[in-house]
């Protein structure tokens, strides 16, 4: 904290004497993977318009897809204004979650693949140590440079928001009834779970913004421990699966078990998609670094809350195809 030159006035000096061509290259790239799910690829159009907007940092973003998504998502950034961000866009083989997946009746869309990739991290990102992860429902109002800045304690291989630790306005949501415990995501009745010796009551959090140390990752095997997760769950049903996203946090919850560093609670005000009738106040929302509207209720469909600091963001798509839905249209 002290150090004779900060960070940033030593870049300074730098891009002073040595008068660089292309100060860009100096600066540290900012890995940032957001998926392009089909049907909602316009919400990985506005979290990247909302990210490249908000930052002077170095940006490069991993957009995520299945095959047949990859030439629809590639047309619209390069036909739009999101022309000019530095992108890699990386195909996900969903074969690779054969037999891991239990079907779910209920909600077939939380079984998107995609929602998987976050397992995979590593195998994605060669070149980078340090990485952001996020949904594709998640608009950003701060610089990302701050979040990437989150520090991560020794051993840790992710940080995440602790759904104990919001601030005081989400008294309101929690009070429409979310879930903010292991119990809301693991079934304590199943005895592989309650050998786990982890208090139901312990705070969940939520794998929707994710800043990583793949050095890490790959050191403690993270990705094979969660796949022995999924496939434990395939044998012995160990989640409740009907909640909104729980079959991607479940395994998360069980493998960074007292192992994760905190994102400050500003970088993750989340379940803007809970109900159609829950509001936060306009100031709070203000203040907010990055918004996350987890649940059924999508900012591009209707009803939603909040939409407005949604679709400022959004950049439509030249193809036509993608169509926000709203009252009248
Ligand atoms: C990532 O983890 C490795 C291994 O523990 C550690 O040496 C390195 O400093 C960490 N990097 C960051 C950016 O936290």
């Amino acid at each position: 904290m002290n150090a004779p030159f900060p960070q940033k006035v030593t870049k300074l000096i730098f891009l002073k004497y040595f008068d660089l061509e292309s100060p860009e290259e100096m600066e540290e790239e900012i890995p940032v993977v957001i998926c392009a799910a089909p049907g909602r690829m316009g919400a990985a159009v506005a979290a990247i318009s909302s990210i490249y907007s908000n930052t002077d940092s170095n940006v490069l973003f991993y957009v995520v897809g299945l095959r047949n998504g990859i030439p629809h998502i590639r047309k619209w950034i390069e036909n739009s204004r999101l022309k000019d961000i530095k992108f890699k866009i990386v195909e996900f083989n969903p074969m690779v979650l054969k037999g891991k997946i239990r079907p779910d009746a209920a909600r077939p869309e939380l079984l998107q693949p995609l929602n998987f990739v976050r397992f995979y991290l590593p195998l994605l990102i060669h070149e980078h140590e340090k990485v952001i992860y996020l949904d594709d429902d998640v608009i950003v109002q701060g610089d990302i440079q701050d979040l990437y800045d989150t520090k991560l304690s020794h051993g840790h291989a992710a940080a995440f928001s602790n759904d104990c630790d919001l601030p005081s306005t989400h008294e309101m949501v929690r009070s429409v009834g979310m879930q903010n415990t292991y119990m809301g995501f693991l079934d304590y009745r199943k005895q592989t779970i309650r050998d786990l010796g982890i208090s139901p009551s312990t705070c969940s959090f939520n794998p929707g913004v994710i800043v990583a140390n793949m050095t890490e990752w790959k050191h403690q095997r993270i990705t094979k421990q969660l796949e022995k997760w999924m496939q434990k769950n395939v044998e012995e049903n160990l989640y409740s699966s009907t909640l909104a996203g729980g079959v991607a946090t479940s395994p998360m919850l069980l493998v960074f078990h007292g192992k994760y560093s905190p994102i400050n609670p500003l970088w993750h005000i989340r379940h803007l998609g809970w109900s159609p009738d829950t509001r936060y106040s306009e100031h709070f929302l203000q203040e907010a670094k990055l918004l996350h509207w987890n649940g059924r209720y999508k900012p591009w469909d209707y009803p939603s809350v909040h939409t407005d600091l949604w679709e400022k963001w959004f950049v439509p798509d030249p193809s036509g195809t993608f169509k926000l839905v709203r009252p009248n249209s």
